[in-house]
């Protein structure tokens, strides 16, 4: 068992979400510090190994039209990732040691009929590994919600882009706001009667112009209810979304993304980044090659070369990209 599967274990989630908090603060204090250049080549070997998290589209199909997602101009087939090729991933990041299994991307876990399937798979291989769902909560019934709790899923990330109903589902088109709401208080319930640590439960609101007004609302609704309420930044999707404000602190900085996540998409093929909706970065597919090979690839090894050199804009997506993920400061 290696430490980061004994520290799985031993340690709850909250714990681990408040240490990992703590560990960026502290590389922060650490960037002023002269000597941070000497421990640089461990720590770029460590992201070379393997990601951190891999993304698992484990379906393209939603329920939900919202304003701000890029998906209804997929050009992908929507539908569910064939439960083999799902298999196929968890066995080869479980092998890996991959911290983080994040099932997520441009469609709706809950659409999935079998997804106490997908999840019960991942925890019959691993029970250390960290599963973070991300979901519009809309279809989280009792059953979906027993999963998450029954099968140890250690985050559930709510999106609840408003404080009244009239906000949300302006945004959030064909969700309500009652059920959602309703959806979230019956998860923390089941768990809490359960007496379970886990899942972490987090709810976040988009923040853009259409709710900047109920961010108050918003956060004095849900502070104290979810173990986390938190206001998240509108990314542009690689230039598919209208966002008022363009990120890019410096187009020369290097963004941490293509060292730290494999987002695979519902078909198998490899994104580039979690903004890559589409798969045009055409980085690879998962049907026929396997995750280590991927992520050491050639392909992928000049991508990040080309960040390293300031030379990201020669990237087609990067260059539209108005959200890159700052690096650390030993980058
Ligand atoms: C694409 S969604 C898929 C999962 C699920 N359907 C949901 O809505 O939560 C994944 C995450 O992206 C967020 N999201 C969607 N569009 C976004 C945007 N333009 N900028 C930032 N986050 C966005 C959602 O709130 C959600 O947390
Ligand atoms: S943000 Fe989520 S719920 Fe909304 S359309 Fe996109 S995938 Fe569906």
């Amino acid at each position: 068992m290696t430490i980061r599967q004994l520290i799985n274990q031993r340690v709850s989630t909250r714990r681990r979400v408040q240490l990992s908090a703590a560990s960026v603060r502290m590389s922060e204090r650490l960037s002023a510090c002269r000597a941070g250049w000497l421990v640089k080549p461990w720590l770029m070997r460590r992201y070379l190994r393997r990601p951190e998290e891999v993304d698992i589209e484990v379906t393209s199909s939603c329920d939900a039209d919202c304003i701000m997602c890029p998906r209804r101009r997929m050009r992908r087939q929507p539908g569910p990732m064939a439960m083999p090729l799902f298999r196929k991933i968890v066995d080869e990041a479980v092998a890996l040691g991959v911290r983080d299994l994040v099932l997520n991307g441009y469609g709706e876990i809950s659409t999935l009929r079998n997804c106490r399937d997908y999840l019960a798979y991942i925890r019959e291989r691993s029970r250390s590994i960290r599963v973070i769902v991300d979901t519009n909560g809309m279809r989280m019934d009792e059953a979906v919600a027993s999963a998450y709790v029954e099968l140890g899923v250690d985050v559930v990330n709510i999106a609840i882009d408003g404080a009244t109903a009239q906000t949300f589902e302006r945004i959030r088109k064909d969700l309500k706001l009652a059920t959602v709401e309703a959806n979230v208080h019956r998860l923390i319930d089941l768990r809490n009667r359960a007496g379970a640590s886990r899942p972490f439960i987090m709810v976040h609101m988009i923040y853009m112009p259409e709710n900047a007004h109920e961010t108050e609302l918003f956060l004095q609704k849900w502070t104290g209810v979810a173990d986390r309420a938190g206001i998240a930044g509108l990314v542009s999707r690689v230039g598919s979304v209208p966002v008022r404000r363009v990120n890019r602190t410096s187009e020369k900085a290097p963004c941490i993304l293509p060292w730290r996540q494999l987002p695979i998409l519902s078909d198998g093929s490899v994104g580039l980044c979690c903004d890559d909706w589409d798969g045009a970065g055409g980085v690879g597919n998962v049907t026929g090659q396997s995750i280590k090979e991927i992520w050491r690839s050639q392909q992928r090894r000049h991508l990040r070369q080309l960040h390293l050199a300031g030379r990201a804009g020669e990237i087609a997506l990067c260059a539209a990209c108005q959200d890159p993920r700052p690096a650390p400061w030993w980058f």
